[in-house]
């Protein structure tokens, strides 16, 4: 999720969460093949506690989905993600995202050049083998390697996989899934909103269940992830009997809650303020280490995810104005100690 799911909150829930997979928040493939890779190579970072990790990408350019296909297969991600999901208007005004379900046989054209990419570099190509590639994505990719020490990556058929919607402003499941079911992505994952309602409404769980239906008709090899609005693990479970998916994906509800992964009865003995203050503090830490490793001091994108983990405590607006103003783990934890501090004495 794009400005959430960072380095440090997939490390915090994988570690908590104990989540099956983990994908990437999205990097624009034109962006990283126009020059603009070596400030966004930093959204591929990741450890070896965060695997298996899919990278997500976005735009509306076959020919650089090949290339960035490449590039996600030699830095050891465990899958290539292609958003067709997005209706953010800076990603689909400009026919990228969820305005690909417009463009049916462009969203065809990038799922094959990904596929071949993938094909090609499982036969021993790599992204130095093509003609034409910015130096700037070469060097940003070579950097990559260096610094997380990435040497020596199995050449295999890593899955390619397509996030996407119901349709663009009410459910073309039955027009649109045959499109992408015709290309053979190794899974599709689809959120259960249309692109016009963006984030407003309920996702829609009736037709998330069609796809399920039609996917597993057409291809049982075809793996399914069903989501949006799921809360909680057994809500988890119950929808993905209901949509007869392989996965369900909770995106919001995991803000300031790695818990929501887990069984219910972990779930109450976990959520306690302590453990809350404890991730928060940890999450900080991670966050700032990870940032001053890629030489960047700045904390402010941390503070959102402090705000949610203290969601519900007393006098949680007061807590709140602190720490979204604070600038390091250290001053987090000063906060939060000192509150809780005053908890225990009032
Ligand atoms: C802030 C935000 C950023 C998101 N960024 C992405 C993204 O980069 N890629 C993606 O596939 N979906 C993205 N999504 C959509 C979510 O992955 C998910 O489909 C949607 O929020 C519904 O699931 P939920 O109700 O469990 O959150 C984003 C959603 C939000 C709220």
């Amino acid at each position: 999720m794009d400005g959430v799911t960072d380095f440090a909150f997939r490390s915090i829930v994988k570690k908590y969460g104990q989540v099956d997979y983990l994908w990437t928040e999205f990097v624009s493939v034109e962006a990283l093949c126009r020059g603009a890779a070596p400030n966004l190579i930093h959204h591929f970072d990741y450890d070896a506690e965060q695997k298996p990790l899919v990278a997500q990408v976005f735009g509306k350019t076959p020919e650089y989905f090949y290339l960035v296909a490449l590039l996600v297969a030699e830095l050891g991600f465990a899958g290539v993600d292609i958003n067709m999901g997005c209706p953010a208007k800076t990603v689909a005004q400009s026919g990228a995202g969820a305005a690909l379900i417009k463009q049916p046989q462009l969203a065809q054209a990038i799922i094959e050049q990904t596929k071949q990419a993938i094909l090609d570099w499982a036969n021993g190509k790599n992204l130095n083998d093509c003609k034409n590639v910015n130096p700037k994505l070469l060097r940003a990719l070579a950097e990559q390697k260096n610094f997380w020490q990435i040497k020596t990556v199995k050449r295999q058929l890593l899955p390619v996989s397509v996030k996407t919607r119901l349709g663009i402003d009410s459910n073309q499941i039955k027009t649109w899934l045959p499109y992408l079911l015709a290309s053979k992505p190794d899974l599709i994952s689809i959120h259960g909103r249309t692109l016009k309602q963006s984030y407003s409404g309920e996702a829609d769980w009736q037709a998330l269940a069609e796809a399920g239906k039609m996917i597993k008709k057409h291809d049982p090899n075809i793996q399914y992830f069903a989501n949006g609005d799921v809360k909680d693990y057994e809500e988890a479970m119950s929808k993905a009997h209901l949509a007869q998916a392989d996965g369900i994906m909770i995106g919001r509800a995991s803000y300031g809650n790695p818990f929501v992964f887990l069984p219910l009865a972990e779930r109450q003995r976990l959520a306690t303020s302590k453990n809350f203050f404890a991730l928060a503090i940890e999450h900080a830490e991670i966050f700032e280490k990870h940032n001053l490793a890629r030489g960047n001091d700045k904390f402010f994108s941390m503070r959102k995810h402090l705000a949610w983990y203290i969601k519900g405590v007393a006098n949680a607006a007061q807590l709140r104005s602190q720490l979204v103003k604070s600038n390091s783990a250290q001053e987090v934890k000063a906060i939060l100690n000192k509150y809780q501090d005053e908890q225990s004495t009032s």
